[in-house]
C-alpha cells in the first residue's frame, strides 16, 4: 500500500468481498454485494467532498448545518462494469452528476477500445469520481482517464473493487495525480489478463452474460 492507493480493509467490505469472488454466487447477489459494497467504498473515496452550508431550524434552533455540494462532484462509470459500483454510489449521493465512458477491451491486445463518451460540464470545477470494478492491466482505466482530462477535469479519484498490482503500477506511471481506492489488491494477472484470485468477468458476473 503507498498514499495512491488506499486499501479498504473494512470487515464488512472483506466479508462482502469474498462472497462476491465465490464462483457459486448467483448473479442477483453478486449485484446486490457490488451495490453494498459500492457504498462502503464511497464512504472512502468521497471524504474530502466540498461541504457548503445550509440554514436550517432545529426544533430548538436556527444554526448553518453542512451540506454537500452535489454540484460540485461527478460520478464517472466506466461501461459496463462501472455501473455496479455506480449505483450503490447513487443511493447515498443522489444529486451526483454522471458520466459515461464506453470502453471494450480487445480480447486479443487487451487494448481499450472506445465506443461512447459523455460526461457532464465544468468537469474542471468538480471532484471527478470514475469507478470501475476491475483495475487489471490498468489499460482502459488510464485511456478512460486520459479522457477525463482532456475534458477538463484536474481533480480526479478512481474507485474499484479489486486491483492488480500491474494495473496500480500502470497507474501511477500514467497518472500518479489519480488516488486509487480498492478493497482489495490481488496477487497477479494471468495470462488473459484476468485478476488472480480474482473473481472471474465482473461484468458477466453483475449481468448473467458469458
Ligand atoms: N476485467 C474483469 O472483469 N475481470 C478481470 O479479472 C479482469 C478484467
Amino acid at each position: 500500500m503507498t498514499d495512491h492507493v488506499t486499501h479498504v480493509t473494512h470487515p464488512l467490505v472483506q466479508h462482502k468481498l469474498t462472497l462476491m469472488r465465490q464462483m457459486t454466487t448467483s448473479t442477483a447477489e453478486f449485484r446486490q454485494l457490488l451495490r453494498e459494497i459500492s457504498q462502503l467504498l464511497a464512504y472512502e473515496v468521497t471524504r474530502d467532498l466540498n461541504v457548503t452550508t445550509r440554514r436550517i431550524s432545529t426544533p430548538i434552533q436556527e444554526m448553518d448545518a453542512p451540506v454537500l455540494d452535489g454540484r460540485k462532484l461527478a460520478l464517472v462509470s466506466i461501461l459496463r462494469a462501472g455501473n455496479g459500483l455506480l449505483d450503490g454510489m447513487l443511493d447515498l449521493i443522489p444529486s451526483a452528476r454522471v458520466g459515461f465512458v464506453g470502453l471494450y477491451r480487445d480480447e486479443e491486445t487487451l487494448e481499450p477500445v472506445q465506443y461512447y463518451f459523455k460526461v457532464p460540464d465544468r468537469l474542471d470545477e468538480r471532484l471527478v469520481i470514475a469507478v470501475d470494478p476491475m483495475l487489471a492491466t490498468g489499460n482502459s482505466s488510464v485511456a478512460a482517464i486520459d479522457l477525463l482530462k482532456q475534458a477538463g477535469a484536474t481533480n480526479i479519484q478512481f474507485m474499484c473493487l479489486l486491483a492488480a498490482p500491474e494495473g496500480i503500477e500502470r497507474m501511477r506511471e500514467a497518472h500518479p495525480d489519480v488516488p486509487i481506492v480498492t478493497a482489495a489488491i490481488d496477487e497477479k494477472l494471468n495470462e488473459n489478463g484476468y485478476i488472480v484470485p480474482g473473481l472471474g468477468d465482473a461484468g458477466d458476473r453483475m449481468f448473467g452474460t458469458k
